[in-house]
């Protein structure tokens, strides 16, 4: 049995991935070994009722090296400082990572195996052992729309986000509530009287976003009763790198040379709380009918969901409300636009800690002890 090192598994990514390899019995595959980055000697967790030991360094080299497959949910800066280290050790094992660290290395395949299973299968054949996660709203497109770019009928995306909180942080999710929270409280007593104006409301709700003592740490703006456009660093052209790696990475996944279709578009912070959406603009190569892209896209693998593009059900089915916490990917508001017959329209929305973060990883894990 091999020997797997589970590194960051504490964190929000991390445990939505414990759990997950629980529900699907992955830890009875492996030996797993605990690491921590602060509390090593200390009780590791227990994996289906049996004891895994203590929690080993994830600072000691020796105690990696001792792995075949690591498993990392611990963030950039580990990976940044541990993964040249180990690899420099001479250890070949298997090096599964959430971060964005080494996504665009020569030597890394990005993994979202329902769309590019035949692109890990090459790598690995190739005796690539470096495999990333993909950028959440990058995989949560991709699993959507993989019937149409594997049909070949997409010429280039228009995107605008709609990106939940969790995106930035588990801090983040909590700085979002108590500003919420903050934006009721300040007008409770007005809410309870139904007669009370409501310009007035809003007016003191505005005065309590933009007061200095409005909780806004993490985010450094309201976004609670706002959005925020602007998401990751400043990149050339304009972009931000949420923007910026909708291209790259998409083109990488899909195993296409870099920049063979354009992604581009806006990367906006909203106020929901693990769920994704997207708003698409799809101009495909030639004028396909709307049934026929929509058929493609259900039969390409077993998450995505095509849901009519009817009022009712769209605002059933096609929220966040309604997919966290779910590995199910609806599309919809699937219609061809006024700019012509190659214009497809679309609404995704999928959550981010599931596809977006763990998932592919533990199902990377399987294709190498399955
Ligand atoms: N960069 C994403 C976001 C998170 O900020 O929403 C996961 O890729």
């Amino acid at each position: 049995m091999q020997k797997l090192g589970m590194i960051g598994w504490r964190g929000m990514v991390g445990s939505v991935l414990m759990d997950r390899m629980l529900q699907e019995h992955d830890f009875d595959k492996v030996e797993p070994l605990f690491f921590s980055t602060s509390q090593a000697g200390q009780d590791a967790p227990a994996v289906n009722g049996k004891n895994t030991g203590k929690l080993a360094d994830a600072y000691d080299l020796d105690a990696l090296k001792s792995t075949d497959i690591i498993i990392s949910c611990q963030g950039g800066d580990y990976t940044s400082k541990m993964y040249g280290k180990l690899r420099e050790s001479g250890w070949n094992g298997y090096w599964i990572d959430a971060a964005s660290t080494l996504r665009m290395d020569d030597k890394a395949v990005i993994i979202l195996d329902p769309v590019n299973k035949n692109v890990i299968d090459d790598a690995l054949n190739a005796g690539k052992k470096t495999f990333v996660g993909g950028n959440c709203t990058v995989s949560l497109m991709l699993m959507a729309l993989a019937g149409l770019f594997k049909a070949d009928l997409i010429e280039w995306i228009s995107s605008s986000t709609y990106q939940a909180a969790s995106g930035a942080g588990a801090k983040n999710m909590r700085e979002l509530l108590l500003q919420m929270g903050c934006l009721h409280d300040c007008v409770k007593a007005e809410l309870s009287d139904p007669h009370s104006s409501i310009l007035e409301i809003e007016k003191k709700v505005r005065a309590c976003m933009n007061a200095d003592d409005f909780p806004t740490e993490n985010f450094t703006a309201p976004l609670a009763g706002s959005v925020l456009p602007w998401i990751d660093k400043e990149m050339p052209l304009g972009q931000s790198r949420e923007e910026w790696k909708g291209m790259a990475e998409t083109n990488k996944i899909l195993g296409y040379a870099p920049a063979t279709v354009p992604v581009d578009g806006n990367c906006v912070r909203i106020s929901s709380m693990r769920c994704h959406s997207q708003s698409l603009t799809i101009k495909l190569k030639k004028d396909v009918p709307v049934e026929d892209t929509e058929s493609l896209i259900a039969a390409q693998n077993e998450w995505v969901r095509v849901i009519p593009n009817r009022k009712d059900v769209t605002l059933k089915e096609l929220t966040p409300a309604k997919v966290s916490g779910s590995l199910n990917v609806p599309i919809g508001r699937i219609r061809k636009m006024m700019m012509g017959g190659e214009y497809l329209s679309a609404f995704t929305v999928g959550d981010q800690l599931l596809w977006g973060a763990a998932e592919p990883l533990r199902r990377m894990l399987r294709l190498l002890v399955d």
